[in-house]
């Protein structure tokens, strides 16, 4: 079974881990997931850029060649190189040794360009060498030049909006795939049906507020989606839930967007009507949830700032 491997940013660790596990499994539901610090190591036969392009948190990926104890290449290991015109050598150095990194980067390069007919090339090569030093074992990989991803463009912003990655994140949480429907019942300007769409699954968004109705409209237009998008309140999620496979969602905070209520009585009430057997997750300020036991399969707070810090529940 092929392996993969991903190097993540360190800023939402949990999170970005449990992503790659997510979108994983979404697509093969026997992927296997290796944990080593920031690398994460998965086999599956989904090919690693496929769960790479819909990951948020991804610095590097590529696929595993080989596991070394050592540093001992040979000729076979660079069949990759064959159709090759330019590669690149980049090491990456999770474990407590210290290397000079440049220097072995240009070594290997060195070396490799005995056993292949490609040329060094720092920048845009057709294929970058991966050697990944970790304290228990070594990893030698490689990527292949991959296509820039088209990020939707938005062109209404609000003060309340969620950054795309958190909204990416938890899409990806709840396993969703292409052709399946997410819905957002608090759509705000539309990040989530944005995101939704450029991963190709459709998106439903409702919205009390007319002016946050208008903006998201304005924002799927100008990237030609086609979700829906209701003036309404969440409440109306239970006439339309046959209609859509999970929810992603950000609550009010009572801050920046209007709000019906109170956060916690929406946040309350919001529990109260949830669909059963449908894939959750759901975004609000950590002290909303005080005196309410909300349960779900895994909770990660994200700190903000000293005023704000969220949280997000998995259902
Ligand atoms: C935190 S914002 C959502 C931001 C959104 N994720 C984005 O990226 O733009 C919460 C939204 O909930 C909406 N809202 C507040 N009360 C509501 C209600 N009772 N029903 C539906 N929407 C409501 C507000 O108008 C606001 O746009």
């Amino acid at each position: 079974m092929p392996e993969s491997f991903f190097i993540l940013s360190k800023d939402y660790l949990e999170l970005a881990t449990d992503e790659i596990i997510a979108i994983s499994k979404t697509y093969d539901r026997f992927a296997k997931a290796k944990i080593i610090s920031n690398l994460i190591i998965i086999q599956s036969k989904t090919n690693w850029n496929e769960i790479a392009k819909r990951a948020s948190f991804v610095k590097v990926s590529g696929q595993i060649l080989r596991k070394m104890s050592g540093l001992f290449l040979d000729e076979e290991n660079f069949g990759v190189l064959k159709n090759a015109k330019t590669f690149v050598c980049r090491i990456i150095n999770l474990s407590v040794n210290q290397f000079n990194i440049l220097e072995l980067e240009r070594s290997m390069g060195d070396m490799i360009s005995k056993f292949s007919h490609a040329k060094v090339k720092l920048e845009d090569p057709d294929i970058t060498i991966y050697l990944i030093f970790t304290d228990k074992e070594n990893f030698f990989g490689f990527s292949k030049r991959a296509k820039e991803q088209n990020r939707p463009t938005k062109i209404k912003k609000y003060p309340h909006e969620l950054d795309w990655k958190l909204t990416r994140v938890m899409i990806n949480l709840i396993g969703l795939k292409e052709g399946e429907t997410v819905c957002d019942p608090f759509c705000g300007t539309g990040t989530t049906l944005l995101e939704a769409e450029s991963m190709g699954i459709h998106a439903i968004g409702l919205d009390f507020d007319e002016k946050m109705c208008e903006i998201t409209k304005e924002n799927l237009k100008v990237n030609g989606y086609k979700s829906k998008v209701f003036k309404s309140d969440f409440q109306e999620l239970l006439k339309i839930s046959g209609k859509f496979d999970g929810i992603v969602t950000d609550l009010p905070y009572g801050r920046a967007s209007r709000t019906s209520e109170k956060p916690e009585e929406i946040l309350k009430k919001f529990f109260a009507i949830l669909p059963k057997r449908k894939r959750i997750a759901i975004m609000y300020k950590k002290e909303s949830d005080r005196n309410l036991k909300l349960n779900g399969q895994k909770k990660y707070e994200i700190y903000r700032h000293k005023s704000l810090t969220r949280s997000i529940l998995i259902k």
